[in-house]
């Protein structure tokens, strides 16, 4: 597994990820979009596992799921499960907020 370090401190992670709006990276030629409510962030291919639209134009429900723009598929932030009756689910990478950045757990 692979660790990557995103952001330089926990605050300035939390200054940049504003809370419920998708924000993209680029790491290992993988764009990853990043959601954040309150202190916890979901991280996720920004890749939608239906067709491959971006996610990171969908926007985050009252739910905690990020509903993509093409069909509307929505995808817990917390477990990556498809919520719409659909197959499909969304990979998930584990995040870890420390006081020195965000840290990304690609594989
Ligand atoms: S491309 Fe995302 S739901 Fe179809």
């Amino acid at each position: 597994m692979k660790q990557i370090k995103i952001f330089d401190s926990r605050e300035v992670a939390l200054q940049r990820l504003i809370e419920n709006r998708p924000f993209t990276v680029s790491l290992n030629n993988l764009k990853i979009c990043l959601v954040r409510y309150g202190s916890f962030i979901s991280a996720f291919k920004s890749a939608c596992p239906h067709s491959g639209t971006s996610l990171s134009e969908g926007f985050v429900n009252s739910e905690n799921e990020i509903v993509c723009p093409l069909h509307g598929y929505r995808f817990s932030l917390i477990d990556g499960s498809e919520k719409s009756g659909h197959s499909c689910e969304l990979y998930l990478y584990g995040t870890e907020l420390r006081e020195d950045g965000l840290f990304i757990n690609l594989k």
